[in-house]
Order: structure tokens, then C-alpha cells, then sequence
């Protein structure tokens, strides 16, 4: 079969990487893809959000699955524009429909679902700027720090943690009053913080059933020991030591199974990849975030662990056939680490020449922010490689990426040197 998968960043890389195993795959075709997904297929320049030229070329390449990575084309309804238009009805498409979908693209309704089917996260309440006064009375409850959650899709920007009852109160004034946040603040959701380490958790879901793939935590911050700004991730390790059987059966019985029953009781259709954003609060797991997809840079390291035929997995989901399948599990560990363009994650260089990648033969190279331009290999974003390897253990594999990473170079290249050290 002919299969299209969506998205542009080193998870679409590792996805193309993946699929193409696959035994059931002829064609594979990425939209726009990157310098990295054309070496397992072709790339075409579409956006992942036109829904109407990605019909056209479904049918005109006669595609039979469409794989999503990001989440921009799911909240905007990818899956519900397939189904609805009758020649494309019988395409399979991996990933959530527009309402459940709503599970990333509105934190109000994620902790609403989470309230309603009695899954553990932080306590909560929404407010808009006709209820400002409110949020004041309810952040002079609350204890420092003060977690302020932009309701909508912000690109990881959207999320403010601050020391100060004040400071709160300024930030949470200037969310709802002012345009910082466009649209996505329309309402702002403020909770309790929850003190923990966090890890992600990951299922594939065919709406009634699930499988848990191996889970990862990724390194959020731009500095070393977890310090500075936020960034889309600069790397990431599994499996995760602390998450144990012990800790997965309580994330199994009270987080996954009251999700999936959720989604199947409030007739939220979902086929595909669901994110658990985990914090272990003391042995205790509580949901921070779900996201309808997978992440990046964990795709990177949870598709090197994953032995099974995916495409396998993928195809029974239309038809709620995931019981019946089994996911093989690679028992080494994988780790990747981020190879980011100076500045980023505020403003960066970009068509800066990279050397190096073709002589690294311990590990893959996933690209991530990278293009061609005729033969040379050059920066194309804020995040540019993703350097993934196996190994015994978590320390082995970080040092494998440690030690590839140093015969690749370009200009202003930063990457974070503790990866996987705090496990
Ligand atoms: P989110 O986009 O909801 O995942 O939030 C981004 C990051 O903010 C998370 O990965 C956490 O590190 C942090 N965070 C979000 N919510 C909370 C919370 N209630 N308590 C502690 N940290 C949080
Ligand atoms: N690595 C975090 C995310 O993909 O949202």
C-alpha cells in the first residue's frame, strides 16, 4: 500500500524511518517532510493543513493510510475532512477526530475530561476576562508557584509558572486583556502545582482498546541541570528507570483505562497515538497534559524500541482490532539529543552548512530543522538533528550520541551534555 505521512520535524523522520520496515509499505510519501524523510520516500510540498490539496493527491497516488504527526491538522479536523468526503471515506487515518482531539487543543477541556472520568491531575479552574476578579480570588487560595495554562494550541509557549501571588495576578491580566496569546488565551485554566518528575507515557488507541509503547521522558529546558527557558525538547531517554511495573499499574488502572473508557463513553473517536504527560508525585502518577499525537523528541527514541511491524498496528484501528495484536518491545535503550542552532529557543541562524552527518555509523541521525540545497546539508530551524542510539543501558546510549555528535559540526551548534544523567 501507498501511505502519507504528515509532518516535517525529526518525529516525521523517525516515523518515514519506521514505516518504511514495514513489509505492507510500497510507496511512502511525506508532506512537507525534511532532508531526513526523503531518504525513505518523497516529499511533497504540501501543508499539513490543506486539507484540500492533500485529497487531491490521495487520490491521484491512490493512498490507502494517512499518518499524522503533528497536531496542528488533527485539532483542525484532518480525520473528520476524510471521513466526510465520500471518496476518501475508506482511508485509513492515524490519529484522533476533531473533538478528541480537544484533549491537546483545549487544556479547559482536557481537565474537564480528566474531572468527569475521575482521572488524577492537578485541581483546577478556567476563567475568561469577564471572570479576571475570580481568577484573583482563586490564585489567593492557591500556594506558590502558580501555574497559568493559555486554554488553546500555543506551540509550548503557553504555560507560565510564577513565584508570586502578584506576579500571577499581572501575568493572568495580561493573558486575558491583552492579545499575547491571540486566541488561545481566550480562557486561561490556573492549577495547583504539582511538585514530581515527570515522564511520558504513550498508547496507540483504536478508540476501545490500547497498547502502551515504551514510555520516555524528555529534557525540556534549553540548559544544563534544567535550567532556562523552555524549549520543544532537546532530548530524551527510554525507558524511563523510575517508571516501573509497580508505578505502570497504577498508570495503567487509574490514567489509561478511565481515559479510553472516557473517550468510548463520550463518543470521542480516536485512532491513534495518545501522549500522557506524567507526573510522579511521589510514587503517585498524575496527568500534567495530554497530547493527541506523539512527541518530539521522544518519537525519536520510543520508534528505535518498537520491533513490531507498525504499519500492522496502524491498519486494525479503523476496526477496533488492537486487541488481537501484540507489540514487541526492543529490551536495549535509546537515547537522542538534540542538536540546536545558537539562540534558539528565542532567534536563531538558519542555512547554516552542516558537516559530518554522513560519517556517523554508531548512530541514526534523525533531521529535524535541516534541508537540502543541492548536495550540501544545511540548518533549517531552531531544533536541526536528533542523534539517536541504542544501548546496555541509558548511560551507554547517551554516550554513543555523546561520542557520533562529535564528528558533526556547524556554526553556533549547541547541545545540552547532561542528557540522561538524572536517571
Ligand atoms: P503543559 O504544556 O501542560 O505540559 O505544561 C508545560 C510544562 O509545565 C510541563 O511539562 C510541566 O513541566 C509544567 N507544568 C504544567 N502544569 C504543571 C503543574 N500543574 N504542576 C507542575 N508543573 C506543571
Ligand atoms: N516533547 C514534548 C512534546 O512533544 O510535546
Amino acid at each position: 500500500m501507498n501511505v502519507l505521512l504528515l509532518g516535517s520535524g525529526g518525529r516525521e523522520h523517525a516515523f518515514a524511518w519506521k514505516i518504511k520496515q514495514s513489509k505492507h509499505v510500497d510507496k511512502l510519501y511525506i508532506a512537507p517532510g525534511n532532508s531526513g524523510t526523503q531518504e525513505f520516500g518523497e516529499n511533497v510540498k504540501i501543508s499539513t493543513t490543506d486539507f484540500p490539496a492533500l485529497k487531491d493527491f490521495v487520490l491521484d497516488k491512490q493512498i490507502s493510510m494517512v499518518v499524522v504527526g503533528p497536531e496542528d491538522p488533527l485539532v483542525q479536523g484532518v480525520y473528520d475532512y476524510f471521513k466526510s468526503v465520500p471518496e476518501l471515506q475508506f482511508i485509513k487515518v492515524i490519529g484522533p477526530s476533531k473533538d478528541a482531539a480537544q484533549l491537546e487543543g483545549s487544556k479547559d477541556f482536557a481537565k474537564q475530561f480528566m474531572i468527569r472520568h475521575g482521572i488524577p491531575t492537578a485541581a483546577y479552574e478556567t476563567f475568561t476576562k469577564e471572570s479576571l476578579y475570580k481568577g484573583f480570588q482563586f490564585l489567593d487560595t492557591l500556594q506558590a508557584p502558580y501555574v497559568l495554562k493559555a486554554d488553546g494550541l500555543a506551540g509550548g509557549k503557553g504555560v507560565l509558572i510564577l513565584e508570586t501571588v502578584d506576579e500571577a495576578k499581572r501575568e493572568l491580566s495580561v493573558m486575558l486583556g491583552e492579545a499575547k496569546f491571540g486566541s488561545a488565551a481566550s480562557k486561561v485554566v490556573i492549577e495547583e502545582f504539582m511538585r514530581g518528575i515527570e515522564c511520558s507515557v504513550f498508547v496507540i488507541s483504536d478508540g476501545k482498546n490500547y497498547q502502551i509503547l515504551p514510555n520516555a521522558k524528555d529534557y525540556k529546558r534549553i540548559g544544563e541541570g534544567d535550567t532556562g527557558p523552555n524549549t520543544g525538547g532537546m532530548g530524551a531517554v527510554s525507558p524511563v528507570p523510575f517508571v516501573d511495573d509497580a508505578f505502570m499499574k497504577k498508570v495503567e488502572e487509574r490514567i489509561i483505562q478511565p481515559t479510553i473508557k472516557g473517550l468510548k463513553k463520550d463518543d470521542l473517536v480516536y485512532k491513534g497515538f495518545i501522549y500522557f504527560g506524567l507526573m510522579n508525585c511521589q510514587g503517585e502518577p498524575r496527568v500534567v497534559e495530554y497530547n493527541c499525537r506523539m512527541g518530539d523528541p521522544e518519537t525519536e527514541v520510543v520508534m528505535l524500541r518498537i520491533k513490531s511491524d507498525i504499519v500492522e498496528l496502524f491498519e486494525v484501528l479503523e476496526i477496533e482490532g488492537l486487541d488481537q495484536k501484540k507489540i514487541e518491545i526492543d529490551q536495549r535503550a535509546a537515547a537522542t539529543v538534540v542538536m540546536v542552532s545558537g539562540g534558539y529557543p528565542e532567534n536563531y541562524r538558519k542555512d547554516i552548512v552542516i558537516h559530518g552527518v554522513p560519517e556517523v555509523k554508531e548512530s541514526i541521525v534523525f533531521h529535524a530543522g535541516a534541508r537540502y540545497d543541492g548536495t550540501r546539508l544545511l540548518t533549517n530551524g531552531g531544533r536541526v538533528l536528533a542523534v539517536s542510539s541504542y544501548g546496555m543501558d541509558i548511560k551507554d546510549a547517551v554516550n554513543k550520541s555523546y561520542k557520533s555528535i562529535s564528528s558533526i559540526a556547524f556554526d553556533d551548534m549547541y547541545f545540552r551534555k547532561d542528557i540522561g544523567f538524572d536517571v
